[in-house]
């Protein structure tokens, strides 16, 4: 199975990765997305931890961290402890400044890292989560070996992810359209595999289609406004294609109503 962004993109890894990470630490995905980076938003996050079980007394790695929302609100409703690893180095000084904001440090932690080779020591976690990240890792294989090397025996997986059911259409192809995850969706199938292939037990796969074309709706209606605002010069937003973003989210959006891509979670289980 093909999992080299360098195939699909031409891009070296190192270069794609900088890249997802600039645009999530960027003012444009705080005003498009808000503070949780993933469909869904907290309220599958909650579906998450109720699945893994988490309560006082559980590590947890949040793989992929992004701005720390997550990390945040699992400390926050379950009480257990959480090491968010994030690749953006701007990132992780958000999310560690809204940790100290919303009162959690003595729970949760946030530090500079890749995915696909982690600088912790091994069976560490009670769990591992990963929230719309995964898909974006050029080297798969080796995100979910290290998933599966820092979980405690019985520790679990939680993931979710954009999945796509044929090919990506061309108008979906490019850099920001993979970046934005949605090039990079996965079979559901595939996230198994990559999950199997670590030697974890997959339990559960729910698909969360839904959440997908409610989470675009959002960011249409917010892509709107902010270039409203723009012309208006109410906000200074000089990167910003407004041209292009727009055309993604509306070949976004024809993909997605097809039902050619979807979200889905899923579980897995270290062996005891
Ligand atoms: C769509 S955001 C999701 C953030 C967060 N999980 C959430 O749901 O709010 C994807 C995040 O993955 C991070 N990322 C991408 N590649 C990574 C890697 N190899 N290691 C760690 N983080 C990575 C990006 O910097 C970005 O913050």
């Amino acid at each position: 199975m093909d999992s080299s962004a360098d195939e699909t993109l031409h891009i070296p890894s190192d270069e794609l990765k900088a890249c997802c990470a600039a645009l999530y630490s960027s003012d444009l995905a705080r005003l498009l997305l808000g503070e949780s980076f993933h469909p869904g938003g907290l309220r599958l996050t909650d579906r998450l931890g109720k699945l893994l079980d988490l309560r006082p007394g559980k590590r947890v790695l949040d793989v992929a961290a992004g701005r720390g929302a997550s990390a945040i609100f699992l400390a926050q409703r379950f009480g257990c402890e959480v090491l968010g690893i994030e690749y953006g180095s701007a990132s992780v000084l958000d999310a560690t400044h809204a940790a100290e904001v919303s009162d959690v440090s003595h729970l949760v932690r946030f530090e500079q890292g890749d995915a696909e080779c982690l600088t912790l020591g091994n069976e560490q976690f009670d769990a591992v989560i990963c929230e719309c990240a995964f898909c974006t890792f050029p080297n798969k294989y080796a995100a979910a070996a290290e998933f599966a090397r820092v979980l405690r025996p019985a520790g679990k997986v939680g993931l979710t992810d954009l999945t796509r059911s044929g090919e990506v259409p061309p108008e979906l192809q490019g850099l920001l359209a993979w970046i934005a995850c949605i090039a990079a969706a996965r079979h559901i199938d595939d996230y198994s595999h990559f999950l199997e292939h670590a030697g974890l037990a997959v339990n559960l796969v729910e698909p969360h289609d839904d959440t997908l074309s409610a989470m675009l709706h959002d960011i249409r209606s917010k892509l709107f406004a902010a270039e409203l605002l723009v012309k208006l010069k109410q906000i200074h937003l000089p990167s910003v294609d407004f041209d292009q973003a727009r055309s993604l989210a509306r070949a976004a959006a024809d993909a997605i109503k097809a039902r050619r891509f979807g979200y889905a979670l899923f579980i897995a289980t270290k062996p005891s």
